[in-house]
């Protein structure tokens, strides 16, 4: 068991991308030709440990892939990120989780996502990880393992107060309203802020009356994603919900924009804790802007060396 200290600690999930392109989608029963095909590294929490690595963070991964080529290779992946990998288990009862993906020449596409050794990570593994994790700066969850995992390791943090971020993503309608009171940071996108407040947000105007309805639950912050519009930032220690603008680009591929974002958020928090949250925002929204500029997941995000000092 190690207890070196990590700063940023992901517990989440690994998936790998198997992605094909296609003139159209294949019909049931039917096999068609594609044109391109190649494996990208995916899964929100992977996605958003790797992206706090890529500015400096010192992370580890706590995750489980299968006793398979795609969980080696995935450890690999994690390696060449500078993720520790002393967390991430391998499993034989499951294979590493996957989607398997069919893009057409219209840009629409059919997934198949198999979660799983994803679902396998338990209370057992966290346990595991207690030395180091009681010395983090930051714990990151989501909820594409299982939620019961991610509320353990989210109530873990807190217990130790380490600083916690939770993605409610993908949303889940039943979310257990325990989720709300041990999230410091709780950060969504617009689509997951209207499953769960059952308002629409389709406005900044929106997004803040949902922001509100959101810290009302629970939460120490919250933070609603805005796509080109940047973020909403509302805090409970604050006044009112702040919009944090972002200059608009033109997107080649947002996969992956609100992982980048809260990969940085993470690594302001843990290595900028004093600055206020509204700026980790701003900055935040500058990373995952350049990540859209670029096309995949993982290999649209920035490096460190990629941005401007002034984001450091
Ligand atoms: N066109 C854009 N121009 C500038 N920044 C962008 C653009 N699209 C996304 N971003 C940045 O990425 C962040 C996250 O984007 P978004 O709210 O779309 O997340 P998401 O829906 O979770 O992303 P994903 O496409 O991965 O599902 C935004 O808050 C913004 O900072
Ligand atoms: C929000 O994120 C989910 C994944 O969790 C994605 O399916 C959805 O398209 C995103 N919504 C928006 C508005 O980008």
């Amino acid at each position: 068991m190690t207890e070196e200290a990590f700063d940023v600690l992901v517990v989440g999930s690994c998936m790998t991308d198997l992605v094909s392109q296609a003139p159209r989608l294949p019909k049931a029963g039917e096999t068609i030709h594609g044109h391109k095909f190649f494996i990208g590294f995916g899964g929100k929490g992977a996605n958003q440990c790797v992206q706090a690595a890529r500015l400096g963070a010192k992370t580890a991964m706590v995750c489980k892939v299968g006793k398979d080529f795609f969980g080696d290779s995935y450890i690999q992946n994690f390696k060449d990120n500078g993720v520790h990998t002393d967390f991430v288990g391998q499993t034989s009862e499951a294979a590493t989780g996957a989607a398997s993906i069919i893009v057409n020449d219209a840009g629409e596409n059919a997934i198949v996502i198999v979660a799983g050794a994803n679902m396998l990570l338990n209370n057992e593994d966290l346990q595991k990880t207690l030395p180091s994790l009681i010395h983090a700066k930051v714990l990151v969850c989501q909820l594409e393992i299982s939620p019961k995992t991610s509320l353990q390791a989210l109530q873990m943090a807190r217990e130790s107060k380490v600083k916690t971020v939770f993605n409610p993503a993908p949303a889940i309608p039943d979310l257990d309203p325990e989720f709300y009171r041990v999230s410091d940071v709780f950060c969504c996108n617009e689509s997951e802020a209207e499953l769960l407040t059952g308002f629409s947000v389709a406005s900044v105007e929106e997004a803040h009356r949902a922001a509100q309805e959101l810290l009302r639950r629970g939460c120490g912050s919250v933070i609603i994603t805005l796509g080109p519009q940047g973020c909403v930032v509302l805090e409970a220690q604050g006044s009112a919900s702040k919009h944090i603008p972002t200059t608009a680009v033109t997107a080649v591929d947002t996969t992956g924009a609100g992982d980048s974002f809260i990969g940085a958020l993470a690594f302001y928090m843990a290595y900028h804790p004093t600055i206020p949250l509204e700026e980790m925002a701003r900055r935040a929204n500058k990373v995952s802007g350049v990540s859209v500029q670029a096309v995949g997941t993982q290999t649209s995000f920035p490096f460190k060396k990629d941005l401007p000092p002034e984001l450091f």
